[in-house]
């Protein structure tokens, strides 16, 4: 299997498709209500004053709608969107150019704003705060400090991880959004959005059987749609129903609720090598061959999140959930620890 059929994160060939399936008002965006209807005041309101809208965070993990929120929030204020990412804002300087050319209230979009660095940070507050940044111009004796006025802007940040923000940058957002997992049933209109985009035959089932495989996340369920799509031309009449859509993705190796080979390893290996006792991060990464990271940022989110792991205090377990999924029992486990659930 490509292994990164059900990576939630972007390969380069993506970009295109992401781009060309995002969608451009805030009414064409799938779910996420209650950030929807919060954004729509906020707009409208910052709108009819004729303001800037205050400073926007997106988080959550990826491809759930952070830049496409960014893009939305910029056309429904009728300004211009100015992309960035923290890792390319290496010096003052480099946010300093780009502060002091944006138009009045136009959308500067800061991506992974949890990798920018301290020095950068803190040439931001200033700007933030009263439109003014604080440049030191020159080195030693000679240096000095210029204060430069720079037009309102709203600055909204997109990180997948929260965890990361320094406090002083987290409280200078006004508008803190928490994207989450979506529904099976929001996954299936965004599929069929999608189809009628790229112009594929898909019928009600076929999207909920999609969705259903999509681990809560829209770009993975456009990339298997893409995916089921080709199967279908090359194996049927390009029609995708959900058996066809379910022989599929069975054959990609993505099962009914969109675990793959390797969170199915997760599991297995919580439960049969480390007998359903709670095992570190650290030692499952080793006893999986597979980086920390990567299991904690995006295998374990998605696991809790269908209640097949927990982590406690004393490390990650399989839930009696995970056991039933899998079709194991707790007497096939040698010794079960207690308590285990
Ligand atoms: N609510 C939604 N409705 C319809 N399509 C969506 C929605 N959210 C995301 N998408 C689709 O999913 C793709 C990925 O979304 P996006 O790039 O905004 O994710 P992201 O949160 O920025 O991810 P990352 O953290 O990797 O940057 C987009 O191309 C878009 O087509
Ligand atoms: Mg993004």
């Amino acid at each position: 299997m490509d292994d990164r059929i059900l990576a939630a994160d972007i390969s380069k060939d993506e970009v295109e498709l992401d781009r060309s399936l995002r969608p451009k008002k805030l009414d064409e965006f799938v779910g996420q209500e209650q950030i929807k209807e919060n954004l729509s005041i906020f707009i409208r309101a910052a709108r009819a004053r004729g303001e800037v809208l205050d400073h926007l965070l997106l988080c959550g993990p990826p491809g759930l709608g952070k830049t496409t929120l960014a893009y939305i929030v910029s056309t429904e204020l009728g300004v211009s969107l100015k992309t960035t990412s923290g890792p390319a804002l290496e010096r003052a300087g480099d946010l300093a150019a780009i502060l002091t050319n944006l138009d009045p209230h136009d959308v500067l979009f800061i991506d992974e704003i949890h990798r920018l660095n301290r020095a950068v940070e803190e040439i931001l507050y200033p700007g933030l705060e009263d439109f003014e940044l604080d440049i030191v111009i020159g080195k030693g004796p000679s240096a000095r400090s210029l204060r430069l006025e720079i037009p309102p802007f709203t600055l909204v940040g997109a990180t997948t991880r929260t965890g990361l923000i320094t406090s002083p940058l987290r409280d200078r957002f006004g508008i803190n959004c928490r994207l989450d997992y979506y529904e099976a049933e929001e996954l299936a209109q965004i599929i069929d959005r999608s189809a009628k985009l790229i112009k594929v035959q898909i019928e009600a089932d076929g999207a909920l059987e999609i969705a259903k495989r999509s681990r809560g996340t829209p770009r993975i369920a456009n990339r298997l749609l893409k995916r089921v799509r080709d199967y279908s031309e090359i194996e049927s009449d390009g029609k995708i129903t959900a058996a066809l859509a379910a022989e599929a993705l069975n054959l990609f190796e993505v099962d009914e609720v969109g675990l793959d080979k390797l969170d199915q390893r997760i599991l297995t290996t919580l439960i049969r090598k480390f007998n359903g006792a709670p095992v570190g991060l650290n030692t499952l990464a080793v006893a999986l061959g597979e980086e920390p990271g990567t299991i904690e940022d995006v295998y374990e989110p998605f696991l809790v999140q269908l209640g097949f792991l927990q982590r406690t205090p004393r490390g990650r377990i399989a839930t009696e959930r995970a056991y039933n999924h899998l079709g194991i029992t707790l007497s096939e486990t040698k010794t079960p620890q207690k308590p285990l659930f």
